[in-house]
């Protein structure tokens, strides 16, 4: 990822185990290298720290970055809790740093382009938004003991998608999970979220992350009041509109058939679905808005309401009953 964007030069790096810190040396040329982080702050002069370790360590090793005047990019989850991700916008603010959190899924082709037709207006008033995924994952066991796992590690990038894409905040969240034992872990391994927003849309997403059979990610599907828009996961988006009178699968070449009976307003290249890409994508945002003065897209304040979702979902599954989120 920072060997794609101009503007980063990779200068230090930090881990606790000496093998994986080889590994970056050697793949990536990086010559310095810490085991501790308070060190590498105290003796390098950086401009941006990016977090990629366990979640449970973000909230820290963000504050003591945005002490040391470094501009911050953050894997999600930004935290696990509201407390953290608080301290995590504070000492942003008060060291006059930016934060930006890796919500890469928002830089996807499809999810750009789902986007761009719902504020294009093409199917008018979106009122239901359901995402799902059903995978067997076999990275599961190095998350095995932890208690929460797929709603805070995965869904939660499902969680900020339905709010960027109803344009809208939630108002209330109501939560099931279930925990697989075949996938041999302590967390859930199911979750299905029903989110009600502010503006009256409703978003559900079912993830499983024990599926066998068939695997998918990223697959949904979101109505409008004049149309909708079909997330097809290994294939393009299918768009329907009344507004523009029929189907259409936007700017694709031959291999699928062209419904399209009207151009829409913007032009896109059509990429496989690229994560790496998309994660360049979240840093740059956060280059700009360290150059313009101005908060990035995925900046810690709007993802706290992500986390803000996540830790209702977990409350509502505890409680079993919806949790109403306070107006803020
Ligand atoms: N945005 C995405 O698409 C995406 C994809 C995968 C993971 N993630 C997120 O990235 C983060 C890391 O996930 P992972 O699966 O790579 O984790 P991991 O457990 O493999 O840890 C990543 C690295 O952090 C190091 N580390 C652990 N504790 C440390 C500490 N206290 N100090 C310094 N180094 C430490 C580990 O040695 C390892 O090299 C998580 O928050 C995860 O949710 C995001």
């Amino acid at each position: 990822v920072y060997g794609r964007i101009p503007q980063i030069e990779l200068v230090s790096a930090c881990d606790v185990s000496t093998d994986n810190l080889d590994a970056v040396s050697r793949t990536f040329g990086v010559k310095s290298t810490y085991t501790d982080y308070s060190e590498m702050l105290d003796n390098e002069d950086l401009d941006i720290v990016s977090i990629v370790t366990p979640s449970y360590t973000h909230s820290s090793f963000a504050v003591t970055g945005a002490q040391h005047g470094c501009n911050i990019f953050v894997e999600k989850p930004m935290a696990p809790t509201l407390d953290e991700a608080d301290r995590m916008i504070g000492a942003a603010e008060q060291n006059n740093v930016r934060l930006a959190v890796d919500e890469n899924w928002r830089w996807l082709p499809e999810f750009v382009r789902a986007k761009q037709c719902i504020d294009d207006g093409v199917i008018g008033e979106v009122y239901l938004i359901q995402l799902e995924e059903f995978i067997w994952w076999t990275m599961a066991e190095k998350y095995k003991k932890q208690s929460r796992f797929l709603i805070q590690e995965q869904t939660v990038h499902f969680i900020d998608l339905l709010r960027w894409l109803s344009n809208s905040n939630a108002d209330s969240v109501y939560a099931c999970t279930r925990n697989v034992p075949s996938l041999g872990i302590a967390g859930e391994s199911v979750a299905a979220i029903t989110v009600k927003f502010r503006n009256g849309a409703i978003g559900i997403v079912t993830d499983n992350f024990a599926a066998r059979g068939k695997q998918y990610s990223m697959k949904g599907r979101i109505e409008g009041t004049r149309g909708s828009i079909l997330l097809n996961w290994d294939r393009p988006l299918e768009v329907y509109s009344d507004i523009i009178g029929g189907f259409l699968v936007p700017n694709i070449d031959g291999e699928y058939p062209m419904m399209q009976t009207q151009p829409l307003s913007r032009n896109f290249e059509w990429p496989q679905s690229n994560l790496i890409n998309a994660t360049g994508k979240a840093l740059s945002s956060l280059i700009q808005s360290i150059e313009n003065g101005q908060d990035p897209p995925t900046s810690g304040r709007d993802n706290r309401r992500d986390i803000e979702i996540m830790v209702a979902a977990y409350e509502s599954t505890e409680k079993g009953h919806a949790v109403i989120l306070q107006q803020s």
